[in-house]
Formats: structure tokens, sequence, C-alpha cells
């Protein structure tokens, strides 16, 4: 397995493999990688010759120093996991290597960037279109392959791709999930033992909307009063949103459904009790199939 730190030696290598006609798929990530990630790698192997992971920690895309600085960062287990999986190359850039000084340049998804993790994180969509086009310039992929844990990050992508006529194939992965339902995510392990418990509403409340609307129920306010009660019954936790959307423009869902929904939901968990340290942050989502018969 190569690693690589430059993007020129990347953009040659790259311009390599597409001279013998092979397919390169680029699996993006921040690292302090988990099964997540390496489904998205799996899916990565369906659809080309050459698998690449880029691992990057983008200090673009973070609203806080602190959540940036404390962002959990093990380069060689990465590289470990990432051999184990038959990953062919990682591209582990330094910052400077995708932002040259005095960089002025943004890309820029709007109204879709604007709900959800927009409205609550200025700014961060922005920056994870910005370094996500970088990478596709600097990997030149065919494929490459975001997860559905984040709904709406992939909806900008898909959105940013076509808008910008940019020649790469935008695929999702399912979301993968530990035994009690959490959805495996780098900041779980910033959990402590009762958080991580407490965790483990959220996919339960997922689970509780699917159920009531496949038993009929299409009041957004019923529904999503259920969710919050599920959540904030958990003392650590504080919701963040938790919101009914049109899965493909992210429109706000109306009152009664009448087709399919996503259920994004975002959550703070303090540290447990005794314990310091900053709140834990945690996403998770669902479609709802709703059938437009069934209204
Ligand atoms: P990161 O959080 O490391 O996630 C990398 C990819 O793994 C994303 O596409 C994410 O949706 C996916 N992923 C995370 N947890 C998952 C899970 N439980 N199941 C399936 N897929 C999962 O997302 C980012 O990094 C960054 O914003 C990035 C796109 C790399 C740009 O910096």
């Amino acid at each position: 397995m190569q690693v690589i730190q430059s993007r020129r030696e990347l953009q040659a290598l790259a311009d390599g493999e597409r001279a013998q006609g092979l397919r390169i798929a680029l699996v993006p990530t921040m690292g302090a990688l988990h099964r997540g990630h390496l489904s998205l790698v799996a899916e990565a192997r369906k659809r080309a010759d050459r698998v690449w992971v880029s691992i990057f920690v983008n200090p673009t895309q973070f609203n806080e120093k602190s959540d940036y600085e404390g962002y959990p960062r093990d380069l060689d287990d990465d590289l470990e996991q990432c051999r184990e999986a038959g990953v062919d190359l990682v591209f582990a850039p330094t910052p400077d290597q995708l932002y040259p000084e005095h960089a002025q340049t943004w890309v820029e998804v709007t109204e879709l960037a604007e709900p959800l993790c927009g409205a609550t994180r200025p700014g961060h969509f922005r920056g994870v279109t910005t370094v996500v086009s970088k990478l596709l310039m600097c990997a030149k992929p065919h494929v490459a392959v975001f997860g559905e844990k984040d709904f709406q990050q992939l909806a900008v992508i898909r959105k940013m791709a076509a808008d910008l006529c940019m020649d790469v194939e935008i695929v999702g992965g399912a979301i993968v999930r530990e035994d009690d339902g959490l959805a495996l995510s780098s900041r779980n392990v910033h959990l402590g033992p009762q958080a991580r418990r407490e965790a483990a509403s959220l996919s339960r409340a997922l689970d509780a909307a699917q159920h009531a609307v496949a038993g009929g129920e299409r009041d957004t306010d019923a529904l999503l009063g259920a969710v919050r009660r599920e959540i904030e019954a958990q003392p650590l936790a504080e919701v963040d949103y938790a919101e009914l959307r049109d899965p493909e423009t992210l429109a706000a869902s109306p009152s009664r459904l009448i087709g399919p929904a996503v259920l994004a939901l975002a959550v703070f968990f303090s540290p447990d009790p005794d314990a310091s340290g900053a709140r834990v942050r945690l996403i998770d989502n669902r479609v709802l199939p709703v059938g437009r018969r069934n209204r």
C-alpha cells in the first residue's frame, strides 16, 4: 500500500492509472477509521480497480478550534486498518498541500447546505465542499464514496458535483451501527460510559418513528414529539435538531407526510457526571418510506 503526502505526486499517479484504463475510487475520510469507513472501502472495491483513501482532518469544516484540535487522530492505526482492508493507496496530506498560503477560493452549495447542520454549524459545509473539491482534483477518481450517516453532506456533495459538471460518480454507502443501534462515528470515543449508553436513544427514536409511520402515523408534530421525548429522557442529552425533511430537496416536510421524509437528528451529550471535557455532538438519520397513496 502506498502512502502519499504530496498532491503533485498523487496527481501524477492518478494520470498513470487513468492512462492504463484503470478505474479509481476515492473514499475521503478524516481518519480515526472504524467499520463505517471500511464499509465504504468495500463499496469502493466493487466499483473500481484501485481503491484510494484520503485521511485529512480538514480545518475549514470545524466551527470550534477545540473541536478541531481534539478530533481523534491515529495515523498508524488508520494505515494498518487500510492495509488489512486491501486499500491500494492512502493520501495523507499536510494542510499546506491542500490550502496554499493566501488561498481565496471556496466552493459553496447554497440552499441544500442551509438547514439542519448548515444552520447550527455555520460555514461547515463550505469547508466540506471546498476540501472535497480539492481531494477530487488531486485524486481524479472515477467514483467517490460517502456515507449516508452524513445524509445532508452526501446530498450537498452530489449537488456540488452535478452543478460543477464534475466527471465523477458520487456513491452513497449504508450506515454501519453498533449492536445497540448507535451509528459508528469517530466522535463516539469521546463519550463517557453513561453518555455512550444514552447515545443509543438516537437509533431507538429513529426505529420508533419508522414503526409509527409503518402503522399509519403521518402527523409530523406527533412523530417529532415522540422522537424528542425518547432522547430528552436521557439525562445527558440535549437535542440540537430533530426534523423531517424531503430526502432530495431537504425542504421541510408538510404537517402531514404525503411522501418519503428523512428524519434527521443531531444531539449533544454532556460529559458523564464527575467527568470533564467538551460536549459530544452526534448525528443520525433514517429515510421514512411514506407511500404517496397512504395519505
Ligand atoms: P468522516 O467523518 O471521517 O467520514 C468519512 C466518511 O465516512 C463520510 O462519508 C461519512 O459519511 C462516512 N461514515 C462515517 N460514519 C459512518 C457509518 N457509521 N456508516 C457508514 N459511513 C460512515 O465526513 C467526513 O469525514 C468529512 O466531512 C469529509 C467528507 C472527509 C471531508 O472532510
